[in-house]
């Protein structure tokens, strides 16, 4: 199949109150892991790239690998841009194909936030791409963005409203607790916040920073009304873990399909069992 727009795959998420796992992809290996693995489990599925992973492999070669990849998938698949903080980025994804665009304006004041925002979904809807944004601040550091804890804020559920209906964005990242990569303790979630937020809005939510939150805690948030939930340090860890393993039995090991091959292997596990704790298996409907 073509790729398809994350709004299609959110709006039906939302309507059917579950959530899609949004897998943060290096290279070819994690592109056939997670593509491998939502194919057998029937889950739609949506496929990111932050920007700083654009800055290593270059948006035409991602899109190429992920478009080879959709193509004999009979699942729907969107191709999204994560963390874009700029328009030129948002262009560049957009040109070469990606079907669905992060702008995180969260470290601006509110009204600069809007401001590029609403630039972006005029340019992203003319090319019939969807687009998420955030209001408040995700903490930890995702790539080479970094929040740190104090600066972290949850999402306001009034100034959610608002923020939608000044920007015309189509699904919105909250900050509910929850932090980008490993984390010290076991993380806090804002539960109520999150259902207060969800009674007043009507488009799909985003939850980043998913790794190393409990299943129980990935449950409650799609209970909740979670619809899109970002996973790339879980993913990350098992598959350096491989890597690694394999160098200290074997250090002469020079076969990259070896190493790189039972690296895609572990991520396909762990891909597995997040799709599953989600709960997105069987939902994807071929129409
Ligand atoms: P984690 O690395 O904590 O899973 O966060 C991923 C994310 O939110 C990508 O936007």
């Amino acid at each position: 199949m073509s790729l398809v727009t994350g709004k299609k795959i959110l709006d039906k998420a939302l309507s059917g109150h579950y959530a899609i796992g949004a897998f943060n992809v290096h290279n070819m290996e994690t592109v056939q892991a997670v593509v491998n693995v939502a194919i057998e489990e029937r889950a739609p599925l949506i496929i990111q790239t932050s920007a700083s992973t654009i800055k290593y492999a270059g948006a035409k070669f991602l899109a190429a690998n992920v478009k080879a990849a959709a193509e004999d998938a009979d699942i729907p698949i969107a191709l999204h841009l994560d963390h874009a903080t700029t328009y030129q980025q948002v262009v560049e994804c957009i040109r070469v194909g990606y079907t669905s665009v992060m702008i995180d304006g969260s470290k601006l004041p509110y009204d600069e936030n809007v401001a590029l925002t609403k630039k972006v979904v005029e340019l992203a809807h003319y090319a019939g791409v969807s687009v998420e944004a955030e209001l408040g601040k995700v903490g930890g550091t995702e790539d080479d963005i970094s929040v740190d804890e104090r600066e972290a804020t949850f999402t306001v559920p009034e100034e959610a409203v608002k923020f939608i209906e000044d920007t015309g964005v189509d699904y919105l990242a909250v900050a509910i607790g929850t932090a980008h990569g490993v984390y010290k303790g076991e993380p806090k979630l804002d539960f109520e916040r999150l259902k207060k937020i969800r009674s007043m809005v009507n488009v799909p939510l985003v939850l980043h920073g998913a790794s190393g939150v409990p299943d129980e805690g990935l449950r409650n948030a799609v209970v909740c009304g979670i619809n899109k939930i970002n996973l790339a340090t879980d993913l990350k860890i098992p598959m350096a873990r491989t890597i690694r393993d394999i160098f200290m039995a074997n250090p002469d090991e020079d076969d990259p399909r070896k190493y790189l091959g039972a690296a895609r292997d572990a991520v396909e596990v762990v891909v597995r069992d997040k799709i599953r704790v989600i709960g997105c298996n069987g939902k994807a409907i071929v129409e």
